[in-house]
């Protein structure tokens, strides 16, 4: 899409993820439903086990690479997608990766953990589950490092700045070109929604585009008003960077397959993870991707969509979780 290329050009990106991304008709759930239900393969973004987070990552590391930064900062909790990213960015690009981990350390370091262990990231353990407390503890981190006469790029949970939101700006101009390539249009996007980058970026995209779909952020860490605040404010400043605005009435958030909180998982997140495995031969995961198809399954179910509408899923990543 035109105009999103141009208005992104100003901003630096070294690519590190292989795109675009496929997409693809998931034929036993359109079989069920009566829907055309697809799915956008954003867990196969190519590097370090792929996900949301690198398309923000293109961004964010040229950003850091541009304000001559060599080491990286991220903050996350033990089993972070984000983290695991980072740390696979930083490596790749010779930089020093320090990771605040939230949570008690684990005895053996396993799934997204063993990751940043092998790719290098000095990890830092706060047995603590609050987020401000892990922002506290990389604020004191980054003070320490720029001591010892490091230049440090620290990002906040899950890359959601407006820098990283241009990931999902550019994301919604890549699904454009793939309705012209597939000859379709869908009527509605559906994934899951927690830091708020990954929902902000595809909002200001159809802001920019006029795209006329929904989209609909599956809330999986707060209840839909603070979510929805949170998407606006980002989705906000990212347009203020692009010089544009956005329409708040398209941040649409639903906390209704949220259950009891952040990474607790629910039946219907269960039921979902074990249909796209066993039905379609995709792996999803507890925390982000089954709950968001818990609420595309829903959705399915008690017909929120209209007959023969045309559903994308977009499949976040994060299926690294499932080795924990
Ligand atoms: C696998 C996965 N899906 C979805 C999300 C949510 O994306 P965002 O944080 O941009 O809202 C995350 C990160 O938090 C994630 O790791």
């Amino acid at each position: 899409m035109q105009t999103i290329e141009k208005l992104l050009a100003k901003f630096p990106r070294r690519r590190h993820s292989v795109l675009p991304t496929p997409v693809h008709e998931l034929d036993v759930l359109s079989g069920m439903y009566g829907r055309h239900v697809y799915c956008k393969r954003d867990d196969l973004t190519g590097i370090g086990f792929g996900g949301n987070k690198s398309r923000k990552l293109d961004f964010l590391v040229s950003d850091a690479l541009l304000r001559d930064c060599d080491t990286l900062l991220a903050v996350g909790a033990n089993q972070s997608n984000f983290c695991r990213m980072v740390a696979a960015y930083g490596s790749v690009n010779d930089m020093d990766v320090h990771l605040v981990l939230g949570g008690k350390e684990p005895a053996q370091a396993t799934g997204n953990l063993r990751l940043d262990l092998m790719l290098g990231a000095v990890c830092h353990h706060v047995d603590n589950s609050d987020w401000e407390v892990w922002e506290q503890e990389a604020r004191e981190l980054e003070s320490k490092l720029a001591r010892q006469g490091r230049r440090v790029y620290r990002m906040p949970v899950g890359g959601s700045t407006p820098v990283g939101a241009l990931g999902y700006v550019d994301a919604l101009s890549e699904i454009m070109d793939d309705e012209q390539r597939l000859g379709i249009r869908f009527d509605v996007i559906i994934f899951a929604s927690s830091s708020a980058g990954t929902q902000a970026g595809l909002v200001v995209g159809k802001a920019i585009t006029n795209w006329p779909g929904k989209i609909i952020g599956i809330s999986v860490a707060k209840e839909a008003a603070q979510q929805r605040k949170d998407v606006l404010a980002l989705a906000e400043h990212t347009a203020e960077m692009l010089e544009t605005t956005i329409d708040p009435g398209t941040v649409i958030v639903d906390d209704n397959y949220l259950g009891q909180g952040y990474a607790i998982p629910t039946t219907a997140c269960e039921n979902a993870v074990r249909l796209f495995a066993r039905k379609c031969g995709i792996f999803l995961d507890y925390v982000y991707t089954g709950k968001a198809a818990a609420g595309l399954l829903d959705y399915l179910n008690t017909g929120r969509f209209v007959p023969d509408s045309r559903i994308l899923f977009l499949h976040t990543g994060g299926n690294v979780e499932i080795f924990e």
